[in-house]
């Protein structure tokens, strides 16, 4: 990964600031595998991007920008056609398979350079848009909403983070990683993942994981901030063998209480992944933070497909107690653990 000027930057005066949340048009400068299923996508904006900070996220257009479509070729056309010989469908937007909603991603780093601002994202490939991801080379275009949604928050009595990440849950954490880098701030990573090529992270050469969980300078997205990190993995094809808590666990256990009082963990992955870490952050007493990256559509508070249970007042993790919805692309993603109704 390149060297990172700044989060939000300085940029010369004669650099366009692009208002905030909007829809502004991308140039692809690269998006390499990282792994099985697993895209960074880096993308160029033609001038500086608003201000964004970790959590927030991106509503990317996953088809060619205008719509796929040839909107001046069908404004005003009369088609007729013969009852018995159906007319022929020629545009893109007919002929091909191409998601019509945007698709939400989380931004996983940030730099501004002389030109503009760059973004990046990085996608797993599971269904129609992000197929159409995957094609995606340099030079190629694409549009976007945002910066959406809230952010996680870094607060000031606190100075120990533990970045818990696992699956497409990963990419917030290493642009927070970036953000607490700057902010001056003790972390440690914690990456998980079902099985060694579905982690989507980059191993420093020479620099296994270890087997037993001890954190160490293995990930670049984290060393490169001299971040420690653990790995797990389910079938233990890399690092420890377990779950992404199993890694959690033990340093938790070893923090003094002062320390522990000082720390916060921050998570985004599957629910009962997020769930798990927040119990065990609740037993140790740790404030916990998760990103709730629930299903969405609009990604601006419209359409409320993306409502998720949060409780009135803070209350236990789990207990069945008053809750409303709330919107996980308005109100969140980001929440903090005691106040999510998991059940
Ligand atoms: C705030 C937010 C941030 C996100 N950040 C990232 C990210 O950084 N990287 C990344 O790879 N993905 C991220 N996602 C998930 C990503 O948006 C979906 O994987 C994507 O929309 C799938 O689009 P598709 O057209 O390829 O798949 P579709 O054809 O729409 O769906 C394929 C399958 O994935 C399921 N699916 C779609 N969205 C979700 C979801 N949110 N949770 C669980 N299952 C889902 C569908 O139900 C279906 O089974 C994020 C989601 C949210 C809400
Ligand atoms: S995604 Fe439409 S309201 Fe949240």
């Amino acid at each position: 990964m390149g060297a990172i000027m700044s989060a939000m930057g300085s940029l010369p005066a004669n650099v366009s600031t692009i208002p905030m949340r909007c829809l502004v048009g991308a140039t692809v400068v690269f998006n390499e595998p990282i792994c099985r299923e697993h895209f960074r996508l880096r993308l160029g904006l033609p001038g500086r991007f608003s201000p964004t900070k970790p959590g927030q996220f991106v509503q990317l257009g996953c088809r060619p920008p205008g719509g796929g479509q040839n909107q001046e070729a069908l404004l005003g056309q009369c088609i007729e056609w013969d009852t018995a010989i159906p007319p022929k469908l020629t545009q893109t937007e007919l002929c091909e398979e191409l998601a019509l909603l945007r698709r939400p991603f989380s931004l996983a780093g940030r730099g501004d350079n002389a030109t503009g601002t760059w973004i990046d994202v990085i996608h797993r490939v599971v269904g129609t848009g992000t197929q159409w991801l995957a094609h995606l080379a340099a030079g190629d275009r694409v549009d976007l909403i945002g910066p959406l949604g809230n952010q996680f928050e870094l607060p000031d009595d606190k100075s120990l983070g533990l970045l818990v990440g696992g699956g497409v849950g990963l990419p917030p954490m290493f642009y927070l990683a970036q953000w607490m880098h700057q902010a001056g701030w003790d972390v440690v990573g914690f990456v998980g993942a079902t099985t060694r090529d579905l982690l989507a992270v980059t191993c420093n050469s020479g620099q296994e994981p270890d087997p037993g969980g001890l954190p160490t300078h293995c990930i670049e997205e984290f060393s490169q901030f001299n971040f420690p990190a653990v790995v797990t993995t389910d079938d233990g094809s890399q690092g420890l063998m377990g779950r992404v808590t199993d890694g959690l666990e033990p340093l938790l256990r070893g923090l003094s209480v002062p320390r522990r009082r000082q720390a916060v963990v921050f998570v985004c992955g599957p629910q009962a992944m997020m769930q798990a870490t927040a119990h065990l952050a609740q037993a140790y007493g740790v404030d916990c933070q998760v990103c709730l990256e629930q299903a969405m559509a609009c990604g601006m508070g419209t359409c409320q497909s993306c409502v998720v249970k949060i409780h009135d007042q803070p209350g236990d993790i789990g207990e069945t107690g008053d809750w409303r919805y709330k919107l996980a692309c308005t109100d969140g993603p980001v929440f903090n653990a005691q106040d999510v109704a998991w059940a």
